[in-house]
């Protein structure tokens, strides 16, 4: 006999999908807009799988309105983008691109005629290359910067876009961008490392009462990339590599957001390494903590860590005999009611979305154009589930955005990489929904699914 489960959400659950500019929009160097320093990494040799890069990617800047349509037909009620910094302000600071704006302008309009809710991210990453050559995130100068292009956009968009994200997973910016050099702008420094993790956290606390000046009544929040970690083994060896795990991906960014200094164990093993936390000035702390709506969290993995390959700051998989996607992801959906429950009860955010969600497999269309890709419906089913579990225990969580709305640019590994829940033909710019698609247009009409 089989067992069906019914899991529901509450009727005003958010269902999303999410995108990032640099990822689908193309158009790179149209109606004036600046060089980012993803424009400058990915036209560098070597930096990128074959080569690869943004100019064209998904060429969602031309096709935005038939994405919208699609997007629609998904029933999907809200959509989180990000905006190019570099279409808004060229040069990163001064003179204001209006084309750029207007652009996200007509992309709001056209999201609220389909009863689509925007979630704006304003830093995904792609940083123009001009505040890079001033100096970049390591630079306090760019967290200012940060703050004049949050209100640029927000005076904009302000009385229509109800949902503001500051920046996207800056562990990554940091960590990835300035301490592995896999990111742009490709630093391998460490103090570096440790000032751009301060002045993304400042840059987004500065912000904060700029979009609520801008934008009354909107909900503000930052997007993270925290991670359940486990030890390995028992062995004290394993234990403490964990604990340090957990303060450069977790608390490192979390404590500091809810008004509790950078770790002290953190700050300790980053002097270590010949880095400081100097960029700290006085009020910069209070700063950092301005309350917020919502913490984002985008989940796809854990980590299991041992001594022997921690600690670099990099989840490590140790286990070889798991289920893994094509990104070499451990598939393990209890670490999402792990996360959220932690963060909730550990540091009792206003609510919680999870920003993003979701798996790369290449299952591409079959001879009679459908594309079976069983495996991502199965992944995000079962972290559905999970996050229901987090719901029943009391956390507070509003929302789902799958990534991705479409195939794109997965950064360093360029197109090789798909994650979307509709197939992009990159010859052809063909758009096929997947049955994951279809699986979760079904998922938002029915407030939930069956668990068989
Ligand atoms: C996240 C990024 C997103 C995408 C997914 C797979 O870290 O925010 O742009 O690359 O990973």
């Amino acid at each position: 006999m089989t067992v069906t489960k019914q899991i529901t959400f509450p009727q005003n659950f958010i269902w999303g999908a999410a995108t990032a500019a640099y990822q689908i929009e193309g158009a790179w160097d149209e109606d004036g807009a600046g060089e980012s320093i993803w424009d400058r990494f990915s036209h560098t040799e070597g930096k990128v799988h074959e080569e690869h890069c943004g100019d064209t990617a998904c060429d969602h800047y031309h096709r935005w309105q038939d994405d919208l349509d699609l997007m629609q037909s998904l029933n999907l009620r809200a959509y989180r983008f990000s905006i190019a910094w570099p279409r808004v302000l060229p040069d990163g600071r001064g003179a204001v691109n209006l084309a750029g704006l207007d652009y996200y302008d007509r992309l709001v309009d056209g999201l609220l005629a389909r009863g689509i809710r925007p979630f704006v991210t304003l830093y995904h990453w792609d940083l123009p290359q001009a505040l890079e050559d001033t100096g970049g995130w390591p630079a306090r100068s760019t967290a200012e910067a940060f703050v004049e292009y949050a209100d640029v956009v927000s005076r904009r968009l302000g009385d229509r876009v109800t949902d503001w994200i500051t920046h996207n997973e800056p562990w990554c910016t940091a960590f990835l961008g300035h301490m592995f050099g896999v990111h742009a702008p490709g630093h391998r420094d460490a103090a570096k490392t440790a000032a751009t993790v301060h002045h993304t956290l400042l840059s987004h606390g500065w912000a904060v009462p700029v979009l609520r000046r801008n934008s009354p009544g909107a909900r503000v929040g930052i997007v993270l990339n925290p991670v359940d970690v486990t030890p390995a083994t028992q062995s004290q060896a394993d234990l403490q590599a964990a604990v340090l795990q957990d303060g450069l991906m977790n608390r490192l960014f979390l404590d500091p957001l809810y008004g509790r200094n950078y770790p002290a164990d953190v700050v300790a093993y980053v002097e270590q390494q010949g880095a400081t936390f100097k960029s700290v000035q006085p009020g910069d702390l209070e700063a950092v903590a301005a309350p917020t709506d919502f913490l984002g969290i985008n989940m796809y993995s854990r980590a299991v860590v041992s001594a022997a390959d921690a600690p670099d700051g990099k989840p490590m998989v140790t286990d070889k005999d798991v289920e893994r996607t094509e990104m070499g992801w451990e598939v393990y959906p209890p670490a999402l009611y792990n996360l959220l429950c932690r963060l909730y009860f550990d540091y009792k955010p206003a609510s919680l979305i999870i920003a993003e969600n979701g798996a790369s497999y290449s299952d591409g269309p079959d001879e009679t154009g459908r594309v079976v890709d069983t495996r991502r419906l199965r992944y995000i089913r079962d972290h559905l589930a999970q996050a229901r579990r987090a719901m029943d225990a009391g956390v507070p969580l509003k929302g789902y955005f799958v990534w991705s709305l479409m195939d794109n640019f997965e950064w360093s590994f360029g197109y090789s990489q798909r994650f979307g829940i509709v197939w992009v033909d990159y010859d052809t710019q063909q758009r096929i929904p997947k049955d994951s698609a279809f699986w979760y247009r079904d998922v938002i009409t029915n407030n939930g699914f069956d668990l068989i």
